[in-house]
């Protein structure tokens, strides 16, 4: 096994790791349906909860929504109306807190990059038993965000999608059932000239890491 894996792959695979970071601006130059659908393919060979999904061929959808379409506008309104509501449902359980003042933003305002970048990316994984969809889904978009990192595409998490899995309409127009499809999301685009992301520190070796 692994016998076509040479070291110069995990050295490439260490620099893609490194490189990977969140693009929350996008250039308004498309990716091409070829450079997307490489992304997808890394996507789809994620690993998945095997007895979750057994007997259903179909556990993993993808939706790939373009900037200016009829079905761009629809989602983006349709994820802004249901964080409004989940805004005014949680405030009145555990009041303004800071995440609840940021779904109240989303309310308003949308999720900025939803429409703006050339693609918002929805991936459905089937529910089932145990209820391991969603950790499936985040090893299906970290998949797609080094494949993307990888051809110089940015990609920013959506993670409001998640809350759209039983939304009727949000569902409706994706062709799956509502409620048996766990969702997550992205936007994809070349990121916007000069972006550059905030700087992040992240866990060390010698921090992290304890050998007992
Ligand atoms: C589970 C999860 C959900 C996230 N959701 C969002 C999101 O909705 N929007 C966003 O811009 N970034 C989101 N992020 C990205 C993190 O904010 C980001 O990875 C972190 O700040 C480190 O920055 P980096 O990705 O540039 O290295 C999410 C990350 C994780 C792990």
């Amino acid at each position: 096994m692994f016998e076509n894996i040479a070291p110069e792959h995990s050295v490439a695979l260490d620099v893609i790791i490194r490189a990977r970071r969140s693009v929350r601006a996008f250039s308004s130059t498309p990716p091409s349906e070829e450079a997307v659908e490489a992304i997808i393919q890394a996507g789809l060979l994620a690993p998945f909860g095997a007895l979750a999904v057994a007997g259903k061929p179909d556990f993993r959808k993808v939706f790939v929504i373009r900037k200016s379409s009829a079905s761009m506008e629809a989602v983006a309104n349709m994820i802004k109306t249901r964080m409004a509501k989940q805004a005014d449902e949680l405030e009145k359980k555990v009041g303004l807190v800071p995440f609840v003042q940021i779904l109240k933003r989303i309310g308003q305002q949308g999720v900025p990059v939803v429409g703006s970048a050339p693609y918002f990316i929805v991936v459905g994984e089937r529910k089932g038993m145990p209820a391991i969809a969603a950790q499936s889904l985040s090893y299906c978009l970290q998949n797609m965000w080094l494949k993307a990192t990888s051809l110089g595409i940015g990609l920013q998490l959506i993670s409001a999608t998640s809350q759209m899995d039983s939304d009727p309409d949000f569902c409706r127009l994706l062709g799956i059932p509502a409620g048996e499809y766990a969702l997550d999301g992205c936007s994809l685009g070349y990121p916007a000239d000069n972006y550059q992301p905030p700087s992040v520190e992240y866990p060390t070796l010698t921090k992290s890491v304890s050998w007992l």
